[in-house]
């Protein structure tokens, strides 16, 4: 296998404070693909991301991008890496397509007019190229943020939250560009709280909380190692206990004995192939029931258990 185009080796973070935001993380990205990493606030993404791009200094461990350590060789590394930050920051009183060119400039790329018309258009801003960034909506000037990042064609691009508080349509926008990225080869790292645009955009997913990495998985094999099926059967008459022929089962009663639980399955089909076994064993033994509502976990739903299993 080709060298990964990033490689993270216990990286750790202690702020100057003391507290520890990264806690020996290891990652690798190969190139060309889209990885997301999800986490609650105070993860420790966007320190991750920063340690990346050289915003913050790590503690320990090393960083290699494009195949160089980043602590030797850092500026050419990052002329190759574009950052949408998660916090609004930018020169608010210059027009949006001097500031879109001026990113490029700063990476030492040539002038490219027509590159940036490109980048304006495939974002909708266009029309504003000419209006200074702090006279737009909020949407907008992230939308400029983006162009920015895309400005000097990074070929390793971190989104860090894009579509925190942006409406549908940019955020449908925000999943069209990254997949036209995708298909130009370009490697995306996001971070977001939404996991459907996990679900809908990444390859691999990586679940980190408390500044350690806790797992990392491609997006399918993440909901059949941790997917779970839960089943909800109505009964016609309550139920004072678990009978003992059902007891095998993943069971419990809820609503006063009115309604059987069940929870199993490893996201795979198991599930809901043992649903239907527990519902012959119902009818077997003359336990009616009245309705049964089947649902599979989301990554959304994995995710918050993961989370609570850990605390
Ligand atoms: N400059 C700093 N000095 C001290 N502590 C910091 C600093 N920057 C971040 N932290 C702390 O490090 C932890 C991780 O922060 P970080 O911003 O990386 O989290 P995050 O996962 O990006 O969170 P969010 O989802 O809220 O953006 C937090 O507890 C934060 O308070
Ligand atoms: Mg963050």
């Amino acid at each position: 296998m080709s060298e990964p185009i990033l490689k993270i080796e216990n990286l750790t973070k202690v702020y100057s404070g003391g507290f520890k935001a990264l806690d020996d993380v290891d990652l690798q990205i190969t190139k060309g693909e889209i990885f997301a990493l999800l986490g609650p606030n105070g993860a420790g993404k966007t320190t991750l991301i920063g340690a990346v791009c050289g915003l913050v200094r790590p503690t320990s461990g090393t960083i290699r991008a494009f195949g160089d350590d980043l602590s030797h060789n850092w500026r050419s590394a990052r002329a190759r890496i574009g950052l949408v930050p998660q916090e609004l920051s930018t020169d608010m009183f210059e027009t949006v397509r001097r500031a879109v060119s001026f990113s490029r400039g700063l990476f030492g790329c040539k002038s490219d007019p027509a590159r940036i018309e490109d980048i304006l258009k495939s974002l909708s801003l266009w029309d504003k190229r000419d209006e200074q960034i702090r006279k737009l909506s909020g949407g907008m000037k992230r939308r400029v943020l983006i162009a920015k990042a895309l400005a000097h064609d990074p070929e390793l691009l971190f989104l860090d939250e894009p579509t925190a508080g942006v409406d549908v349509e940019l955020r449908r926008d925000m999943w069209r560009l990254i997949g036209n990225l995708r298909d130009q080869g370009v490697t995306v790292i996001l971070t977001t709280h939404y996991i459907e645009e996990a679900e809908e955009m990444a390859d691999r997913v990586g679940v980190i909380r408390d500044g350690k990495l806790l797992m990392v998985d491609d997006k399918t094999s993440m909901m059949a190692r941790l997917g779970r099926t839960e089943a909800h059967i109505s009964l016609s008459a309550p139920m004072g206990e678990i009978p003992p022929e059902i007891s095998e089962f993943p069971v419990h009663l809820a609503k006063d004995g009115m309604e059987l639980c069940y929870r199993g399955g490893d996201g795979t089909g198991l599930g809901s192939r043992e649903v239907a076994e527990l519902t012959k064993a119902l009818t077997a033994h003359g336990i009616d029931y009245i309705g049964i509502e089947i649902r599979e976990s989301s990554l959304e739903d994995i995710f918050v258990g993961l989370v609570e299993d850990r605390t």
